[in-house]
């Protein structure tokens, strides 16, 4: 039997608790939401040719790779010489192919300037086979500086597999540049936007906030590759890609053709956020790089520089449209403020170095901005002291909130469930910002299973006991592309076309959708309620809808009988209904033919009098709603 005291709330629900952790790793950005199909597109990767190939008649210096200094952020351009009519062109083989649906309508569009008059362009969609699906021509200027077109047409098959072709007709000289092919149907239909379906399974979870933009991106592989959102903003062909912190040999996986080119940059992101209802959380480097990699460190007289650029983003999200950053953000369509309340120092950093740094943003940023919340990292945690120790350095300088990262085996997210039973209720809130139940780890990639994501959910129950100290949470990483992953498990898969939910998804998206208002104390025998018997619970009392909701997991191979006792003077309806994620193998999973093994299942339920009385299947996880009065 377990006790509901509804009438003893014990302390508030953030309204941004559950939310997503997006960082551009397992192609997340480049190659996934970002509906960018031609990869490379400015020839500025640190080969230039990479993704594109020669077609026919390319003699020598027919296609040279220029260099412009003068062209900010991206001084390399394709400069073509042709003599005669013949045919020529070059192919780009998209991220893995390039996903793209019959009956859809794709843009081409390029920036270019002509020096010889009298070149156009042909571009065609080629599918696996090699047959045409789209063609499109494409006249150009004859005009000496550089100006863009872009032309539309309708693709006439689908396949994950599409490249590109672009031909070039005619006699003359030209420089091309940004060649770049979208779907015009994006989220929104935001002109060169993101992957609609992609945004749409995070808008599905009405995520409480989104941390961007990672992870160990943040930080960079050195200081010279870290991400400075600076260089993310503005005019898309003046963004200095780099190349990715996740462009190396990480378990075995090499992607030598990972760059970012921060088409998703900061201003994306904010807008991203907005979209979907969620807090945007952004993550800056404190002056050191992942101290996985090279681990470099920016002498503490240099920090300023990186301080400045936490105090410009400030303006640039909240600024007013006079001021310099304000006023970017508004030209760049968003005059009215992003509402940042919320900002991270440093990723995953720890030892005396980041202590130091930390406290040098923390000066400035309480003086100058006060009303910004500092979120700092204790790192993740391999031994299991880390945290501890950070904890209580962070917790002494005053931070406001801790970011604790944890991956780690199905045995620790159930035990985990009593970590903050008794934490201290005093001073730094807990953001649980990158978590993910390992079920194969050390020995491979961890699969996505019901184990992994039941142990999770027996975890959560005990983040939202403690949701007065654990103020947020949120899955790490987010996307993973079937055919270009570096890390895994995540909580999404997606192919150049289809996108799915793991288990661990479907759990996050239960408690994101079921998140309340007021803790509701739940007690099995006078006690929290965390693995007797393999039982896990919490309970939230929903002001809006005038809901309770109990969350129930029977991390049992059996069947189990609970009776749930509601303590109230309050009237409770006496049906309810409950949704159900179940299987009784843990190793099962979703994938791209299966998608929904693991999906919420829609029940009712009757009470009689305050007293609930259910069956619980083997290995699920539950929440009950009743209706209040
Ligand atoms: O989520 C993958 C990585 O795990 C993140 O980039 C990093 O913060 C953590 O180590």
């Amino acid at each position: 039997r377990f006790d509901v005291q509804l009438d003893k709330p014990a302390g508030k629900i953030s309204p941004h608790m559950w939310g997503v952790f997006f960082e551009d790793i397992n192609l997340g950005a480049d190659g996934g939401i970002y509906a960018e199909l031609v990869k490379n597109r400015s020839f500025e990767f640190d080969n230039p040719w990479m993704g594109w190939k020669k077609l026919e008649n390319t003699a020598e210096g027919s296609l040279l790779i220029v260099n412009d200094v003068k062209r900010k952020g991206n001084a390399r351009s394709l400069k073509v010489t042709k003599e005669s009519a013949s045919k020529m062109g070059l192919q780009n083989e998209g991220f893995r192919g390039m996903g793209v649906r019959q009956g859809a309508d794709y843009e081409f569009s390029l920036l270019y300037k002509q020096h010889t008059a009298g070149l156009s362009l042909r571009v065609e969609l080629l599918d696996e086979n090699d047959a045409r699906i789209g063609q499109a021509t494409l006249a150009l200027d004859n005009k000496p500086d550089w100006q863009s077109a872009s032309v539309k047409f309708t693709a006439a098959s689908t396949t994950a597999k599409a490249k590109l072709n672009v031909w070039i007709d005619g006699a003359g000289s030209a420089e091309l540049d940004m060649l770049s092919l979208f779907p015009t149907e994006t989220w929104k239909n935001r002109p060169k936007g993101l992957r609609k379906d992609m945004v749409q399974i995070l808008a599905d979870m009405k995520p409480g906030f989104i941390r961007f933009p990672g992870g160990c991106i943040v930080e960079g592989r050195d200081l010279a590759n870290r991400f400075q959102w600076k260089k993310t903003v503005g005019p898309i062909e003046e963004r200095e890609l780099i190349i990715n912190r996740w462009n190396t040999e990480f378990k075995n996986r090499l992607t030598p053709d990972y760059f970012q080119t921060f088409g998703l940059g900061f201003y994306e992101y904010f807008l991203l956020a907005e979209d979907i209802g969620a807090k945007a959380v952004p993550i800056l480097n404190c002056g050191m790089a992942c101290q996985f990699n090279t681990g470099e460190v920016v002498p503490l007289e240099e920090l300023e520089t990186y301080i400045q650029d936490a105090l410009d983003l400030i303006e640039f999200a909240n600024g007013a449209t006079n001021t310099t950053w304000g006023k970017l953000r508004a030209d760049m369509g968003h005059p009215e403020p992003f509402q940042l309340s919320m900002l991270g120092v440093g990723n995953e950093n720890w030892g005396p170095q980041y202590i130091e740094r930390l406290a040098a943003f923390k000066k400035v940023l309480n003086e100058k901005h006060p009303e910004i919340a500092i979120i700092a990292s204790s790192g993740t945690d391999p031994e299991g002291e880390r945290f501890d120790f950070l904890d209580q350095r962070l917790r002494g300088m005053q931070i406001d909130i801790i970011d604790e990262h944890y991956y780690r085996p199905p045995s620790w997210f159930l035990s985990g469930a009593a970590r903050y039973d008794d934490y201290d209720r005093n001073g730094a809130k807990i953001f649980a910002g990158e978590y993910a139940s390992h079920t194969t780890r050390p020995n491979g990639p961890g699969r996505s299973t019901w184990e992994a994501a039941l142990s999770e959910a027996a975890f959560l129950t005990g983040l939202e006991r403690n949701a007065d100290v654990v103020t947020m949470a949120s899955y790490a990483p987010l996307f993973g592309h079937v055919d270009g992953w570096q890390w895994s498990p995540d909580l999404i898969w997606v192919d150049n076309l289809n996108v799915y939910g793991t288990p661990s998804y479907q759990v996050q998206k239960l408690y994101s959708l079921n998140k309340g208002t007021d803790i509701i104390p739940i007690k099995r025998n006078q006690q929290n309620v965390v693995g007797q018997d393999s039982l896990y619970a919490s309970s939230v009392y929903d002001e809006v809808n005038k809901e309770l909701l109990i969350k129930f997991v029977n991390y049992n191979s059996k069947a189990i009988d609970a009776t749930f006792q509601i303590d109230t003077k309050r009237k409770i309806a006496t049906e309810g209904s409950k949704l159900t994620l179940a299987n009784a193998d843990l190793d099962v999973a979703n994938s791209l033919e299966e998608p929904l093994k693991i999906k919420p299942q829609q029940a009712g339920i009757k009470l009689k009098g305050k007293s609930l009385t259910q069956t619980f299947a083997p290995y699920s996880f539950t929440v009950i709603k009743l209706p209040v009065k």
